[in-house]
């Protein structure tokens, strides 16, 4: 989940320079292939093109990652693991694109994809939520996510590093952080990367692969997007499946993509949106599917007409006169575009939700319920229930640098019983969501609320509420983003907001070019 609150947005407002050991310098690696198609920054589209057009395979673009991961990994550290099966997949998907009439196979076919490690995955990949605790688990079958993505001919390229069980085991441990795979570094400040998606992030940014998936439950997606310099959408809750993902709590985890640009996030959300069995919450979620897809709401003019709320309460982070002077710029380009701003808005309850302990202690029941039975749905595994986990950890400190790290949040959320306390804060915190997000939305008429990213994230997170992050700046060289939240349902308007937006400023560019020593 990331960002538990106050850690996160520390981490993520520390504008720490680079450190010594990255040298500036031309990049080394090649990056286009045989035929001049440069595959760094490429979107979908132009992937799909390139393929169309003979100036790329697959197994090019398969094997052009497999070298940035060589080489950048060992210092970022944004993938865990490589899917062994992923060169034969793009065989396969060249394959298919050669026995099919053009246009007719799905947008992601034939693209390479990174799943967070809280994603399962039946293959010849771990899933582990970063913990050595769930190293030799054997998965039921594939996340649902990851069975659409494999229907739609996506190649699984490997497994995203994570804030180790997206950061529910202690408040202590540095975001994008696990066991298995370290600490995650920020591309352009190789400072902290924020999570708890902080390789799906990172790995976007530096061209290490296509598009990738996170999750969030409190700002994991929002968090890493912004500071990475990349899109994340946080989907409403259930549009998404959690089947087969190592959860914290089912009333606020969302599977999401995390991309350099909206339209590949469109195209990725609509690849995983829909109904799946084995996670209920989807087929109350479905009626908020746009018949035909996600990619028809990328419109240049997506602003036009649109009312967006400016929630002022949300500033206050970073250098303040910087990111306030940039904000200021980037309302006056939403306005010019044609969006109606209606300013000075405040959610009227802000001080008793950031005061209220509901999200906590419902996180705190729901893990343990969740994370019992997710363990106890797997065909094999060295942990069978929280308990377990919390006995591996304690075994295996030197394994887990328990020592600097705790566990704190496990232990918390082992001690939880009963459900009655459960039950008042699940109807506190929807309380608190329909008195003040929801109240301001529909009072004022709002298509969506702009705001920094921020504590905002909080706000979308309590309420199950969909939001989309989209580049917005550099402060000395770290990135930071921009925020649209909206209504439960809402992503075709956010969609379109932010497609706009990002149109009209195109502020993402790639990490500096650099030589990486380890
Ligand atoms: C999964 O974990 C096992 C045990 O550490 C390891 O041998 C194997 O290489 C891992 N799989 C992948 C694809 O990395
Ligand atoms: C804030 O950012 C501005 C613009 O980059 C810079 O001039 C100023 O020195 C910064 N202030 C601090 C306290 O870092």
């Amino acid at each position: 989940m990331a960002c538990n609150t106050v850690g996160c947005f520390s981490l993520f407002f520390q504008f720490i320079l680079l450190i010594p050991l990255v040298i500036f310098s031309s990049l080394f690696l090649p990056t286009t292939t045989a035929k001049g198609f440069s595959i760094e920054e490429a979107t979908v589209y132009d992937l799909q093109l390139a393929f169309r057009r003979n100036q790329l395979t697959s197994r090019q673009l398969v094997e052009f990652y497999h070298k940035q991961i060589q080489t950048q990994n060992p210092v970022l550290r944004g993938v865990l693991e490589l899917n062994p099966d992923a060169l034969a997949q793009a065989d396969k998907a060249d394959h298919e694109r050669k026995a099919n009439a053009p246009g007719t196979l799905p947008a992601l076919h034939g693209i390479p994809i990174l799943v967070k490690d809280n994603i399962a995955t039946k293959d010849k990949m771990n899933t582990t939520a970063g913990s050595f605790a769930l190293l030799g688990s054997v998965v039921p079958r594939d996340a649902g996510v990851v069975t659409r993505l494999r229907e739609a001919g996506a190649i699984i390229l490997g497994k995203a590093t994570l804030s180790e069980w997206s950061h529910y085991r202690s408040n202590d441990a540095p975001s994008g952080w696990n066991g298995r795979g370290g600490e995650g570094k920020n591309p352009y400040t190789m400072d902290g990367p924020c999570g708890s998606s902080s390789g799906s992030a990172i790995s976007v940014a530096a061209n290490l692969v296509a598009v990738s998936l996170g999750s969030e439950t409190d700002g994991s997606i929002l968090c890493p997007s912004g500071s990475n310099s990349v899109v994340g959408i946080k989907p409403t809750v259930g549009l998404t499946s959690r089947a087969g993902v190592v959860p914290i709590t089912p009333l606020q985890d969302t599977v999401g993509p995390i991309c350099r640009t909206v339209s590949d996030a469109a195209l990725v959300l609509e690849t995983i949106a829909g109904i799946d069995v084995n996670d209920k919450a989807t087929i109350k979620a479905s009626k908020y599917l746009p018949r035909g897809g996600y990619a028809q709401f990328l419109k240049k003019d997506g602003l036009r007409g649109k009312r967006l709320g400016v929630v002022r309460t949300f500033y206050g982070f970073g250098n303040d006169t910087f990111m306030h002077d940039t904000f200021e710029l980037h309302l006056k380009t939403i306005r010019q575009k044609g969006a109606v701003l209606v300013d000075n808005l405040e959610i009227n309850n802000i001080q008793e939700i950031f005061n209220d302990q509901s999200e906590d202690i419902a996180m705190a029941y729901e893990f343990k319920l969740s994370l019992n039975a997710y363990l106890g749905d797997l065909v094999a595994s060295p942990v069978r229930s929280l308990a377990d986990v919390i006995a591996f950890n304690k075994k295996h400190p030197k394994l887990e640098k328990l020592k600097e790290y705790g566990q704190d949040l496990m232990l918390i959320a082992q001690k939880t019983n009963g459900v009655r306390e459960l039950k008042e804060a699940v109807l506190n915190m929807a309380r608190l969501s329909h008195n003040g997000f929801e109240k301001l939305m529909i009072t004022k008429k709002l298509d969506a609320v702009v705001v920094p990213i921020s504590f905002f994230v909080s706000i979308l997170a309590r309420g199950g509420y969909p939001g989309v992050t989209v580049p917005a700046g550099y402060e000395k060289g770290a990135p930071f983003g921009i925020i649209f939240g909206g209504l439960k349902g809402s992503e075709p308007k956010l969609i379109e907001i932010a497609y706009s937006f990002e149109q009209a400023t195109l502020i993402r560019k790639p990490p500096p070019l650099r030589k990486l020593k380890v």
